[in-house]
């Protein structure tokens, strides 16, 4: 049966720990829903990802509803949610909507996405007054990851923590149907999970929140950069090694005519292939031949 808002929050009043993954493509987006995950995420990471940029900065809206699209199609079960891009929503509430319309109408999404409170405040409460699910984002919000001094962990001081959990109701509060912490000290996402009501899904926050969710590119090990891996991310495989040793595989089979083989070949019948041949055999293609083609 389909994810729905009512089962996610079902599942927290019941203990039962939500499963949430990034996908970017088709495929994955087949593969993750096949696993038997509960929410996918087709995440602006995509930007660092896949298509080779530094942070999450540059993914415009054209390339998230593009792969918001190619994940939903492959995605039966799950719920899908999109993500909205830096400046896709922290303009006006009419350009949140209408990009956040883009994704579900376009991209097929069931959900969106958003990082951070205070202004964003507004805007989760206008879409989901349009009619559009929220999950909310903080803590570490990539997006504006040069104002909070980089990649690294929030909420360390008393006071810092105090405001994420200030920010935690007050999106709770907006409409969230559940929200994102990411890189908040373990006790201080196990006490905001505690005192919300909607689920929260943490991604280096340790067991106490009501789900987890990894980039799947990170738990399986395929390195977009040579930079340090963020100390939460376990790999589960090692999928970019195996890509590596299986294309090196190909290449030294083409370079030895090991591959193809016959078994990769289709074949003609003689009579067929004898007349062929003697058809080329007959004379020269000149011009004239070609322009009658
Ligand atoms: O874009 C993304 O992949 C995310 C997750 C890390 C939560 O926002």
């Amino acid at each position: 049966m389909k994810v729905s808002l009512p089962s996610l929050r079902e599942m927290k009043r019941e203990s039962r720990p939500i499963v949430m993954i990034t996908a970017y493509d088709h495929p994955s987006g087949r593969i993750v829903d096949r696993a038997g995950v509960d929410l996918v995420l087709v995440g602006d990471s995509a930007a660092n990802v896949v298509l080779g940029h530094s942070s999450t900065v540059p993914a415009t809206m054209d390339e998230m509803t593009m792969l918001t699209a190619a994940v939903s199609r492959g995605v039966e079960r799950a719920l899908v949610i999109g993500d909205l891009p830096f400046m896709s929503y922290q303009v006006s509430d009419g350009e949140a909507v209408a990009n956040a319309g883009r994704l579900i109408k376009d991209g097929g999404a069931d959900v969106v996405k958003l990082e951070g409170a205070g202004p964003s405040l507004e805007r989760v409460q206008a879409l989901v007054a349009a009619g559009i699910g929220v999950m909310g984002h903080i803590g570490l919000t990539p997006q504006t990851a040069t104002a909070l001094g980089g990649h690294k962990a929030q909420g360390r001081e008393a006071e810092a923590a105090r405001r994420l959990f200030m920010d935690a109701i007050a999106l709770e509060r907006a409409g969230c149907f559940a929200m994102v912490l990411e890189a908040v000290p373990a006790p201080v996402a196990t006490i905001i999970s505690g005192r919300l009501e909607i689920p929260t899904i943490g991604i280096g926050s340790g067991p106490g929140t009501d789900g987890q969710v990894l980039v799947l590119h990170d738990m399986l090990g395929i390195r977009a950069g040579d930079g340090p891996e963020p100390r939460f991310v376990k790999r589960y495989a090692e999928i970019g090694e195996q890509m590596g040793a299986a294309v090196a595989a190909y290449a030294d089979e083409v370079r030895s005519h090991a591959y193809p083989a016959e078994e990769h070949t289709y074949s003609i019948p003689e009579p067929e292939l004898d007349a062929f041949e003697q058809a080329v055999d007959a004379g020269s293609i000149d011009d004239n031949t070609l322009a009658d083609w």
